[in-house]
């Protein structure tokens, strides 16, 4: 069995293959090639996290079993400067059941989160959008905007500042890294107001900007609320937008962004136009002018951790990168 740490995953894919992984497990959930149950939650009440457990069947060059098993605890950074998602992926050959490797699921599901971002901003985005606006400076706000600067040509992004230490590192690596223009601001309004795209990947429960702000044109991605009653866009957002999920079976149980509105009667389900996988199959229209403003809501799904975990798996086999470890020990 391989074992990939966070070291080893850092340079085996690339945020552009990352993001073409992710798409087309998109485009194979929808086609029905995947089975994928909806994810299991637990809750530790007293400590404020949980436990997520997220299997799929995939099937590629060979098939594989895959699944993740994540902690999230929104609240580690700032109690104990450990990372709010920390947790393992495990592949398994399906036609033996045999387990073939362990990878560090903290990296990887930034990586696939940033790339489902990629996908969102590829068919909902203008081509010439070069302005981010940003909120959120953890691990799942940097691969957003990789993402977002592997598919479009950004020159600048305001990162909105929330108090986080994190936040004038960020925009100093992140700007050389990227050779962007990064701009810590207080300004939220300014910031969404100038924007091309804005991107929510905050731990907050509730609206991080208000919707009257958005100008036409506007691509918005929010990613980080995944319970009902928790949301980063408000509904005036929501009503104003054409909204895309990445699974509306799942968005209906964890998106507390269009669950809220709905139970507001604001809008009705009906609002969701498309998932993301009948967009990239053709079958329904990403953008369609220069003026609408498009919403993608991500909760997060288990086939974006299987296709990235089975794309660094084989190439960490290719490239000999890992530790190899007898699970059963000597024989
Ligand atoms: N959709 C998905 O697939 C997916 C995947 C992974 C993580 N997430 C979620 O994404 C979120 C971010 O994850 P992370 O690991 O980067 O977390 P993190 O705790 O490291 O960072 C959270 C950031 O949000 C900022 N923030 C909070 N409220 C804000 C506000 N009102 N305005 C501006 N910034 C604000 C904080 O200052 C901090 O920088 C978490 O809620 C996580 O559960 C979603």
């Amino acid at each position: 069995m391989l074992l990939l740490s966070r070291d080893n995953l850092k340079n085996l894919l690339s945020m552009r293959e990352a993001i073409d992984l992710v798409e087309k497990g998109f485009l194979w959930l929808h086609q029905k090639k995947v089975l994928m149950p909806p994810r299991s939650v637990i809750p530790t009440p007293f400590h404020g996290g949980s436990l997520l457990m997220m299997p799929v069947l995939i099937e590629d060059r060979k098939k594989f079993l895959v699944t993740k098993v994540i902690t999230v605890y929104p609240y580690n950074q700032q109690l104990f400067g450990y990372p709010a998602l920390q947790g393992i992926n495990l592949i398994f050959e399906a036609e033996n059941g045999t387990p073939v490797a362990i990878l560090d699921a903290h990296f990887l599901t930034a990586q696939r989160t940033g790339a489902a971002g990629g996908v969102a901003l590829r068919y909902l985005a203008r081509k010439e959008a070069d302005t981010v606006a940003l909120f959120g400076a953890g691990p799942q706000a940097r691969t957003q905007l990789e993402a977002a600067c592997t598919v479009l040509p950004v020159k600048k992004c305001y990162l909105v500042s929330f108090g986080d230490p994190r936040e004038k590192a960020f925009a100093l690596e992140m700007g050389t890294r990227l050779g962007i223009e990064v701009l810590v601001t207080g300004d939220a309004e300014s910031a969404v107001s100038r924007a091309d795209v804005v991107i929510t990947a905050t731990n907050s429960r509730e609206p991080v900007f208000k919707g009257e702000w958005l100008r036409p044109g506007t691509h918005v991605t929010a990613i980080g609320s995944f319970q009902p009653e928790v949301r980063e866009l408000d509904s005036e957002t929501i009503r104003k937008s054409r909204v895309f999920v990445d699974n509306l079976e799942a968005a209906r149980e964890e998106a507390g962004d269009i669950i809220i509105p709905v139970k507001e009667g604001v809008i009705t389900w009906d609002k969701v136009e498309a998932e993301l996988g009948e967009v990239i199959a053709g079958e329904k229209p990403g953008r369609q002018n220069a003026d609408e403003i498009t919403v993608f809501k991500s909760v997060g799904l288990a086939i974006q951790d299987a296709v990235v975990a089975v794309g660094a798996y084989l190439k960490a086999e290719e490239n000999r990168v890992g530790r190899n470890f007898l699970l059963g020990g000597e024989q």
